[in-house]
């Protein structure tokens, strides 16, 4: 059983990956939610995280506002992927939950010092603001992390918010490389692998033939989530890039993986918040990332559906 705190930023995709983790819990006990700013401001991240909780009937796992911007820069939201809440594609609504009190990155902070060595999971799917910021003020929380699996980045991919970034990395890349750099083991889902997981019709006809509230937020969420790709790129279907860190935790072995060195370019203006993969250890900078380089995408859906078919849980 891992002990994780998911970091995120609602997001359609950020929602069916808290959903697949609240629906398994022989194998992930969420201590936490804690809410950033990316792809909306913070007021909606936090108050989708709480109503995705909500819906999934775990209204009881407490959700914390993190950080409204970047370490160092202006933040960039992406309301053209997401839409205006999101998490377009389903109505929003007041959860009934409130805010948990105090700030994400105390919460962060407070919890891992409190932890044994080596003993929780941190998954983030947003910019690393505040997981960078926890590791700035607390430097002792380090040896209690566990892993860090953390959706960010890009290889042969390229970017997709820039020619050369991939959006988390591209919002925060002081934060990004701060984490990259912390030390502790990291195993990182980038757009490699997350452009293979599509959500195509044959794969979302299952999903949609669940019954349930869950599973039909999902496909509605999906249905809007693919037109922007499906648009923009002619692809089949929208990326499922942040479930990918949930379904590696869940069942790596649908995955294929190695260790090499990560780098963020924090400087150049042209290509801020590219990831250097040092893939074939050109270099011999430390291997500070598991990186995630193929999937097996029919079997990251099948996963996904048996998950959802699990709600409503008794
Ligand atoms: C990442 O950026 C966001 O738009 C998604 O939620 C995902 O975390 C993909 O680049
Ligand atoms: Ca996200």
């Amino acid at each position: 059983m891992r002990r994780i705190i998911m970091d995120c930023d609602p997001g359609q995709d950020d929602a069916v990956s808290l959903l697949m983790a609240l629906a398994s819990p022989e194998d992930l006990q969420i201590l936490g939610i804690t809410a950033v700013a990316g792809n909306v401001g913070l007021e909606r991240t936090e108050r989708n995280a709480r109503m995705i909780c909500q819906l999934a009937g775990r209204g009881d796992v407490p959700v914390y506002a993190g950080c409204d911007r970047p370490l160092m820069r202006p933040l960039i939201t992406a309301e053209n992927v997401h839409g205006q809440t999101g998490i377009d594609g389903i109505d929003v609504f007041d959860p009934t939950a409130p805010l948990a009190d105090g700030h994400g990155v105390d919460f962060i902070i407070e919890t891992l010092l409190a932890a044994e060595d080596d003993s929780i999971t941190l998954v983030p799917s947003g910019p690393l603001t505040n997981l960078a910021l926890a590791m700035m003020r607390a430097p002792d929380i380090l040896p209690k992390i566990h892993e860090i699996v953390a959706m960010g980045g890009a290889m042969r991919e390229g970017g997709n918010f820039s020619p050369s970034a991939e959006f988390n990395i591209l919002v925060d890349p002081e934060a990004a490389k701060i984490v990259f750099d912390c030390g502790r083991p990291i195993t990182l889902a980038g757009l490699d692998v997350t452009h293979k997981v599509l959500a195509t019709k044959e794969r979302l006809a299952p999903i949609k033939a669940l019954d349930g509230a869950v599973p039909q937020a999902v496909y509605n969420m999906l249905a809007f989530f693919n037109r922007f790709d499906t648009q923009k790129y002619g692809s089949g279907g929208a990326p499922l890039h942040d479930p990918c860190t949930i379904a590696w935790l869940l069942k790596p072995e649908l995955f294929q993986s190695k260790l090499c060195n990560v780098s963020v370019e924090t400087h150049s203006a042209l290509t801020l918040g590219h990831t250097a993969v040092d893939f074939w250890a050109v270099t011999d900078r430390p291997k500070n990332v598991r990186w995630l380089y193929d999937v097996d995408a029919d079997g990251f859906f099948a996963l996904l559906t048996e998950r959802l078919a699990r709600f409503p849980f008794e």
